[in-house]
């Protein structure tokens, strides 16, 4: 962005060299003037008085030249500094009133002006004019710069430039009327991209899982229409498959229903009052009768008698149930699960006691509250805790994502959608809360959320 030194600092520079030549002039002289005083009053001889303002003269001329290339004086120094901080040019600052990356090339192809945001994306480091084609290595914007120079387009081009595995930029090149310089105007594509990403792989993910019970469905329909058409008593086993097939599927629709309905809502701030200890024991009253048919103990362990929470009930419950079915599908016969929770004074606490108990286990924070730091609000936290196979390291960042599931490279027996935790972790941002992992492969694994507490009754919230 160099525009080259301007005449009134060359002025400046010339000026600071001569008032420092006149300042040594002037020290050197009032030496001599003491000397010749001496002299005259016999304090000095002539030889001695002559000998010392010699090597006076000389140690200010040998300093005055050793010092005068690195002072700021110096016409070199004052040329370096006007490169290092221009005055912006018209365009720079036409460029900075601009709210996207954009720069401008001269018909030797190098970057002449440039905004910050451009700056940063290009790394440019304070490079000065550099060639377009040391900056830029997409073949197709340095093609489109290359033809704007050429043939001129007013109308911009536009390229699109992958600039990572998951980045994209589309550059708008335009030349405008008589313009000397061309102009490029960048455009992140990426978050527009992720999306559509995200949005078709939910659909293929959502579809292949449906599709899977409806295939076991459709496959019993025709046996039982064909080959076992008369053998009646298997018509029994061949009924009880299909309706765990189909409580699969509706439970799979239910899921993606939550989610959507959690999502739908995520601006909408619980509003409720309700008691943590009623949540839990609601959730957990089902569970009961599944954990003994199981042979698994189900331990509830409440800190508090009551624990007022602004939450959304329903969604609380959901957050329960999802953890506590989890330890039960992964907890063998005559396994623990212990679920206890409490109230505590901050939300750093809350989150220990939910998500850091055990010594020597893989931690992974898979959402972190979004409360405001440093305050002291009471916090509500839980922990379900089971002594099951635990989670390899590998899949704890993971957990969480939709349809994710660590076992299925165990190529276990157990089964599910992948979509329990991800509701857990949408709805814990609902309430500004935060969901973390813990685990010991072979020894178990323990979830913890916590949120922050209602104020006491009395306090507005
Ligand atoms: N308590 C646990 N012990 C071991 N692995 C677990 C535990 N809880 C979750 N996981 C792992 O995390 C994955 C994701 O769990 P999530 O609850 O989201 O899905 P799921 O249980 O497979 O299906 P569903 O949607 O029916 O809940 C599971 O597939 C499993 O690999
Ligand atoms: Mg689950």
């Amino acid at each position: 962005m160099s525009e080259g030194m301007s005449a009134d600092a060359k002025e400046a520079a010339k000026k600071a060299l001569t008032r420092r030549a006149r300042d040594f002039v002037t020290l050197v002289a009032c030496f001599g003037a003491i000397l010749l005083l001496m002299w005259l009053t016999g304090a000095v001889g002539l030889i001695e008085a002559f000998a010392a303002l010699l090597v006076a003269a000389s140690v200010a001329t040998a300093v005055y030249v050793g010092t005068a290339s690195i002072l700021p004086i110096s016409p070199r120094f004052a040329i370096e500094q006007t490169a290092i901080t221009p005055e912006p040019s018209d365009s720079t600052v036409m460029l900075d009133a601009l709210p996207l990356p954009a720069f401008e090339i001269d018909d030797e192809q190098r970057i002449v002006a440039f905004n910050e945001e451009a700056e940063f994306i290009l790394r440019l480091d304070g490079r000065v004019n550099p060639r377009a084609s040391t900056v830029i290595r997409s073949p197709g914007l340095l093609s489109a710069i290359e033809n704007a120079i050429q043939s001129g387009t007013v109308e911009p081009a536009a390229v699109e430039v992958e600039s990572g595995p998951d980045e994209t930029w589309r550059a708008y090149v335009s030349r405008p009327g008589k313009a000397r310089r061309t102009l490029v105007v960048l455009e992140d594509l990426t978050p527009v991209r992720r999306a559509a990403r995200a949005r078709s792989d939910f659909l293929a993910n959502a579809s292949h899982e449906l599709r899977t019970p409806l295939t076991a469905l459709s496959g019993f329909i025709e046996t039982m229409r064909g080959p076992a058409k008369d053998d009646k008593d298997s018509w029994d086993r061949f009924l009880a498959i299909m309706a765990g097939e189909t409580q699969r599927m509706s439970r799979l629709i239910a899921d993606l229903l939550s989610l959507s309905r959690i999502e739908s809502s995520e601006h909408v701030s619980p509003r409720e009052r309700e008691d943590f200890v009623d949540i839990v024991s609601d959730a957990t009253h089902a569970f009961s009768a599944i954990a003994s048919e199981k042979g698994v103990r189900l331990d509830v362990r409440a800190e508090s008698g009551s624990i007022p929470v602004i939450a959304h009930r329903d969604e609380m419950i959901q957050v329960v149930e999802n953890l506590v079915s989890n330890a039960l599908k992964y907890s063998a016969e005559g396994g623990q699960i212990v679920l206890s929770f409490g109230l505590s004074g901050s939300m750093a606490d809350a989150r220990i006691k939910a998500g850091q108990s055990w010594m020597g286990a893989e931690r992974m924070t898979l959402l972190p509250a979004s409360g405001r730091p440093g305050t002291k609000e009471r916090a509500v936290w839980m922990r379900v805790e089971d002594q099951g196979p635990g989670i390899e390291r590998e899949h704890l960042p993971r957990l969480g994502e939709r349809f994710y599931r660590a076992d299925q490279s165990r190529g276990g027996k157990i089964t599910g959608t992948g979509l329990g935790l991800a509701i857990v972790k949408h709805i814990m941002a609902h309430h500004r809360g935060g969901f973390a992992v813990e685990t010991r492969i072979g020894e178990g694994t323990a979830f913890g959320v916590w949120l922050p507490a209602a104020r006491e009754e009395g306090l507005s919230d």
